[in-house]
């Protein structure tokens, strides 16, 4: 049993627990055969395609699997203890949780040019997770949560796509790529079927930078924070009005812009929450979401009781094109 580079053409769709179930077991013993008594990395983010990557290396090594979680300051709410609890205390992985939000955020302070951002981002999360792997002895093995449309992207040059995740020569592995020749729709039946929870498998498109694309301009702890805990009520709103899973893209996004409010009968100079939720199928248009207003009501209100240093509540109508889905 062999890992598939390149999609067979007569390939069928995996859309049942059936089929998740019959690709699993191949690719457990296509795992075993690959590592045999070696130790795997992974750069687990706990995302949809690198969640699913560990779970089906945990079922074929166990805990040869050495999963590094690098928390950068710019996940979601709840998203680090999330993959704690999941994968080390349910699924008992070999998990490394390496705390690095002061480290980003340092780097990341008085940096207003997205483009600098993302590139900070980038090659931060690179060397750390690099201190981490060479701290670690005897690992042969690096596996990634590379999916097809990764590599038709790649062989279209519309993404240039990062073997070994741009790692410094140094540190050579081989590739283990269980998922690399699956849709993402099969990506997450196969990780349903593997028990994942659904808030993992279902999870809404996160772009890699984070929350640091939606705290605009330089960012700031306190902005960072009203970003954080705004999403987290726009998500759980969204949730109990069974909109989970229906709409494609929503979030908040804090601007580096202060206006004026009230408060106590007190002036207030507060930041503002903008929300912003989308339909899309390719992320390349995107139509707004009619959201019911009763709802954006009671988020507004959620917002200002439980956010820090806003005065402000603001709805996004701009469709892909004019706007893109993030801010920048
Ligand atoms: P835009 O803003 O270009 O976004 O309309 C289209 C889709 O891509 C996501 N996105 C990113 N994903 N790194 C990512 O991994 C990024 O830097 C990035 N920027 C945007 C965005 O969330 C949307 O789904």
């Amino acid at each position: 049993m062999q890992q598939l580079l390149v999609r067979p053409e007569n390939m069928k769709r995996i859309d049942s627990p059936e089929l998740a179930k019959a690709y699993i077991d191949e690719q457990v013993a296509a795992i075993k055969e690959q590592v045999g008594d070696g130790k795997v990395l992974l750069a687990l983010s706990g995302g949809v395609d690198s969640s699913v990557v560990a779970a089906l290396l945990i079922k074929a090594i166990g805990d040869r699997l050495v999963a590094v979680h690098v928390n950068h300051g710019l996940l979601r709410k709840g998203e680090p203890e999330q993959v704690i609890e999941v994968f080390r205390n349910q699924m008992h992985a070999n998990l490394i949780y390496v705390d690095a939000v002061d480290r980003f955020l340092d780097k990341l302070a008085g940096v207003s040019d997205p483009e600098t951002k993302r590139k900070i981002i980038g090659k931060e999360f690179i060397e750390v997770f690099a201190e981490e792997a060479r701290k670690l002895t005897g690992i042969r093995f690096l596996a990634q949560g590379t999916i097809w449309p990764d590599i038709l992207e790649s062989e279209a040059g519309i993404k240039a796509h990062h073997n070994a995740g741009g790692l410094p020569e140094d540190l050579s592995f081989e590739l283990v790529e269980p998922v690399r020749i699956l849709f993402k729709d099969e990506v997450r039946m196969v990780g349903k079927t593997l028990g994942l929870p659904d808030g993992m498998v279902y999870r809404q498109p996160f772009p890699g930078p984070g929350l640091g694309v939606r705290c605009v301009g330089a960012i700031t702890r306190d902005r960072l924070e009203a970003v954080r805990e705004s999403d987290a009520i726009l998500r759980e709103e969204f949730a109990a009005a069974g909109l989970q899973g229906k709409v494609w893209q929503y979030f908040t996004v804090v601007p580096d812009m202060k206006s004026t409010g009230i408060r106590d009968g007190k002036r207030t100079d507060d930041w503002m929450v903008i929300i912003r939720a989308v339909n899309s199928v390719d992320a390349v248009t995107a139509t707004i979401e009619e959201v019911p207003y009763s709802l954006l009501l009671k988020i507004r209100d959620r917002i200002f009781h439980e956010v820090k240093g806003v005065n402000r509540v603001l709805y996004d109508l701009s469709s892909k094109p004019l706007a893109t889905i993030e801010y920048e």
